[in-house]
C-alpha cells in the first residue's frame, strides 16, 4: 500500500518538471492503404490511437497503457527511439482450413516508448487491408522482476450508435444468446434469468461485452473486435460507455479480484484486434486473427486430421441414456441426468455407433460418460471427481477400440473436468498416454462449473494458460482437442493445430434443455464468435422435436437448415449429432454422408449478420463444392450465382431444401430433395422456409 502511494506521488511530482513533448503523431498504413493507424503522444505524454477505414475515421482518439500493481502506465511516456517500421508479405498454407493458402500482408510499426518512472514499454501496430492489431510488450531490459497487472487501459473510441451483435462479458461462460442493439442500448441485467450449461455466470458488470463483439455502421460498414493469440493473459472483455460510445478493455481477474495477469519482462500481450470491411461477408474472409498468431509449433503434422463424428452423447441430453452408471445423480439436473441407470456408454452400445460409422463415411465415435465418475459429476464442486483411466465395468474399452479398428473407424475420448482442472492436470499426461495404448487420437474436454479449488475464471489466467498445456500434452500423444466451455477462441489453431475446435458459445445442446436457440441464432455466431476459430456446434439433428423423449424443448430450424450448418458453421470436426436411428431411412441423410470437413477454397455468396448466410466451400483436394444458404425467422429467395464452379465441366447438383410448406416452428421436418444438372456461371434459385435452409452438394459430372 505505501510502496504503492509512494509511486503514485512521484508520477506527480516528476509530470510537473520533466520535459514534455508537443502533441505528436505518427501514421502507419495498411499495403493498399484503405486502413490507417495514426499514434500520438500528447503533450503529458498520454499516448493513443485513432483508425482511419477509407479515410473516415472509424475509431477516434482510443486509450492505450496499464494500471500496474506498481503505478499507472497512462501518461508520462516519451519516444525512447526511433519508430521500426516493416513490410511483411507472405503466403503460408494451414494444416486445415476453410482455404488452402492464406496471404499474410501488412505493414507494422513498432512504438518504443519510456515512462518517466523508468519502465519501457513498446506499442507494435500490424496494419493490414481489412483491419488491424495492435500489442504491448514489456521490454526485458525495463523491468526487474514479474509485472502485475491490475488493469489494462485499451480503449476504443466508437464514432457512431452502431448496431451491435453481443453477449454479454461472463468471465466463465460464453454460452449466452445474443442480443442485437445499438451501442448505447447495451446493458445485460437480463441476462442474470438465463440459464448456462456450466452452471455458473460470472456476470460483473451490466454493461460489458464478450469480445467478437460485431458492429454494423449507419453507412453498412462493419466492424468487429477481438483479440488474437492469447496466451498467458486473462481474456479481453469491453465496457461500455453509454454516453461516450467508448469501449474500454476489462480483463478477467485472478479469483483473489486484485491482478489481472501477472507476466515475465519480455512479455508480449495478447493482439487487440480490429477486423474491419465494407459489408458482413469481408469479416468471413478475413484471415486477419490467423495471421496475427504464429506458425505451427509441430513439425511433424500428418496426425491431425479432420473429421466428421457421430456419439454417444444426444441421447444423454435428450434423457434417452445416462452419463453415469449407477444412476445416483439427482433428477432433474440441467443436464438431463436421470436415477434410472439407463447407461448409455456400454460396450453393446458403442458398437451400434461404430457399425453406423463405417457405414456412412464418418470417421470418429465420441464416447461420453464411458469413465468411472459421472455419479456425482454435477454442481458439486469436488476437487477429485473423474478418474480418466478407469472405464465402467460396462464398458471394455479395449473391445470397443479393437472393433473401431477394425471397422475403420476411430473412438472420441471425453474428459470431462467438472471444472476440478487441477485433478485434471495431475492425470492429464497418463490420461493421454492411456488413450495412445488404446489408439484414441482425438478427445473432447469439458469444463463445466466452477473452476475447483480455488475458483479461478474459465477467461482468467491461470485457465487460459491451462487450456494451452492441456493441448501441448496431447500433442505429445499425438492427440487432437475439441475443448468444451473454454475461453473463446483467438486464432491459436494456427499455431496449436491439434486444438481443432471449442464450444465456446451456446451450442445446439441448448435447444436439448433449455428454452433453446431462437432461429436467428446462428445467423450471428460465424460473424461472432466464429471470428476466433472453429467451433463444435454439434449440428444435424433430424428429429428437431424430440417429443418421444421431451415436449417442452425442441430444435428451433428445419432440417434442411441443420444440413446447411455444416457449411455455414465452420468446423474441422463436425459432429452428426442426431440419433442413428434417426437417420436410418432418412434420403436427406446423404448430404451428411457427402459433405466434407476440410476445405481447398471458400466463397460468401451473400451475409447479413442476425439475417442470412450463404457459403459455398470446396473440398480439399476434391473437386466438389458444397453450399450452405441459412436464415433467420424469415422466409426468404436467392438467387445463387455458381460463378465459382471450374470452367467447362459439368455438375450434378443435389438440392436439400425446405419442403413445401416448411417452417421452423409448423413444419420443420419436410425436405424436398431435387436433381439438375448446372455449369458455372449459372444461377441457382432457393427458397428458404422461416427458420430454413438449403444445402447442396456439387460433383462433376464422371
Ligand atoms: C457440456 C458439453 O457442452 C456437452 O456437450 C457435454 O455432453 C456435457 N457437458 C457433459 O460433459
Ligand atoms: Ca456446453
Amino acid at each position: 500500500m505505501m510502496k504503492q502511494a509512494i509511486i503514485g506521488m512521484f508520477f506527480v511530482f516528476f509530470g510537473v518538471w520533466i520535459p514534455t513533448l508537443a502533441q505528436s503523431s505518427v501514421w502507419v498504413t495498411s499495403p493498399n492503404k484503405r486502413v490507417q493507424v495514426t499514434f500520438m503522444i500528447s503533450a503529458d505524454g498520454t499516448p493513443s490511437y485513432r483508425v482511419h477505414y477509407r479515410n473516415q475515421v472509424v475509431l477516434g482518439k482510443s486509450g492505450l497503457g496499464f494500471a500496474l500493481r506498481d503505478g499507472v502506465l497512462k501518461n508520462g511516456f516519451s519516444m525512447a527511439g526511433a519508430v521500426l517500421r516493416n513490410s511483411f508479405d507472405e503466403t503460408w498454407k494451414p494444416v486445415w482450413g476453410e482455404v488452402k493458402e492464406i496471404r499474410n500482408h501488412y505493414n507494422e510499426a513498432v512504438f518504443p516508448l519510456k515512462h518517466h518512472s523508468g519502465v519501457l514499454l513498446k506499442v507494435i501496430f500490424r496494419v493490414f487491408d481489412n483491419g488491424l492489431g495492435f500489442r504491448y510488450e514489456f521490454p526485458k531490459e525495463g523491468y526487474r522482476h514479474d509485472i502485475a497487472i491490475t488493469d489494462e487501459l485499451t480503449t476504443f473510441q466508437l464514432t457512431g450508435d452502431h448496431k451491435a451483435f453481443w453477449i454479454p462479458g461472463d468471465w466463465d461462460s460464453n454460452e449466452h444468446l445474443y442480443a442485437t442493439t445499438r451501442v448505447s442500448e447495451i446493458e445485460n441485467t437480463w441476462y442474470r434469468e438465463t440459464e448456462t450449461s456450466i452452471g455458473t455466470m460470472n456476470l460483473h458488470d451490466r454493461q460489458s461485452v464478450q469480445t467478437p463483439v460485431t458492429f454494423k455502421m449507419a453507412n453498412g460498414w462493419h466492424m468487429a473486435l477481438h483479440e488474437a493469440a492469447l496466451i498467458d493473459f486473462p481474456a479481453m472483455q469491453l465496457h461500455v460507455d453509454h454516453r461516450t460510445l467508448k469501449l474500454s478493455t476489462m480483463l478477467a481477474p485472478s479469483p483473489d479480484l486484485v491482478n489481472k495477469a501477472v507476466v515475465k519482462p519480455g512479455f508480449k500481450t495478447p493482439w487487440r484486434v480490429v477486423l474491419l470491411g465494407d459489408q458482413a461477408a469481408d469479416l468471413l474472409s478475413s484471415k486477419l486473427i490467423l495471421n496475427l498468431n504464429e506458425p505451427s509449433k509441430y513439425e511433424d503434422t500428418s496426425w491431425i486430421r479432420p473429421m466428421k463424428f457421430v456419439g454417444v452423447w444426444w441421447e444423454m441430453h435428450l434423457g434417452k441414456s445416462t452419463w453415469d452408471y449407477a444412476g445416483t445423480q439427482d433428477a432433474g439436473s440441467a443436464q438431463g441426468l436421470n436415477p434410472t441407470g439407463k447407461h448409455g456408454a456400454t460396450t453393446e452400445n458403442t458398437k451400434r455407433y461404430i457399425d453406423f460409422a463405417a457405414a456412412n463415411n464418418i470417421q470418429g465415435v465420441l464416447v461420453e460418460g464411458w469413465n468411472m465418475g459421472w455419479e456425482q459429476w454435477y454442481g458439486q464442486w469436488k476437487d477429485e471427481v473423474f478418474d480418466f483411466t478407469k472405464p465402467y465395468p460396462d464398458y471394455d474399452i479395449k473391445a470397443v477400440t479393437d472393433y473401431a479398428r477394425s471397422k475403420g473407424v476411430e473412438i472420441v475420448g471425453h474428459h470431462e473436468t467438472s471444472g476440478a482442472v487441477t485433478s485434471y492436470e495431475r492425470q492429464m499426461d497418463g490420461a493421454f498416454a492411456y488413450m495412445k495404448q488404446h489408439g484414441i487420437h482425438a478427445v473432447k474436454t469439458g469444463y463445466v462449473g466452477k473452476i475447483i479449488p480455488r475458483g479461478e475464471h474459465h477467461d482468467g489466467q491461470w485457465m487460459v494458460n491451462h487450456y494451452i498445456r492441456a493441448v501441448e500434452a496431447a500433442a505429445k500423444h499425438k492427440v487432437m482437442i475439441d475443448a468444451h466451455e473454454p475461453v473463446r477462441p483467438t486464432g491459436l489453431h494456427r499455431t496449436y493445430p491439434n486444438w481443432m475446435a471449442s464450444e465456446a458459445a451456446r451450442g445446439n445442446e441448448f435447444n436439448a434443455w433449455s428454452r433453446g436457440n431462437p432461429p436467428e441464432h446462428e445467423t450471428i455466431l460465424p460473424f461472432t464468435r466464429l471470428l476466433g476459430g472453429p467451433m463444435d456446434y454439434t449440428p444435424g439433428i433430424f428429429d428437431v422435436t424430440f417429443d418421444q423423449y421431451k415436449q417442452e424443448e425442441r430444435v428451433h430450424t428445419t432440417v434442411a437448415k441443420q444440413l446447411a450448418l455444416y457449411v455455414t458453421l465452420y468446423s474441422p470436426v463436425q459432429m452428426v449429432a442426431d440419433l442413428p436411428e434417426n437417420y436410418e431411412g432418412n434420403p436427406a441423410f446423404q448430404f451428411i454422408r457427402d459433405v466434407a470437413v476440410d476445405w481447398d477454397d471458400t466463397r460468401i455468396l451473400n451475409a447479413e449478420v442476425g439475417d442470412y448466410l450463404t457459403i459455398a466451400r470446396k473440398g480439399k483436394n476434391s473437386p466438389n463444392w458444397f453450399i450452405g444458404s441459412i436464415t433467420d425467422e424469415n422466409a426468404r429467395t436467392f438467387a445463387i450465382n455458381l460463378d465459382f464452379l471450374e470452367a467447362g465441366k459439368t455438375f450434378t447438383a443435389i438440392i436439400y431444401e425446405d419442403g413445401e410448406g416448411a417452417h421452423w416452428e409448423k413444419k420443420p421436418k419436410v425436405v424436398n430433395i431435387r436433381k439438375m444438372t448446372v455449369k458455372k456461371g449459372e444461377m441457382l434459385a432457393l427458397k428458404l422456409a422461416a427458420g430454413g435452409g438449403a444445402a447442396i452438394s456439387l460433383m462433376p459430372l464422371n
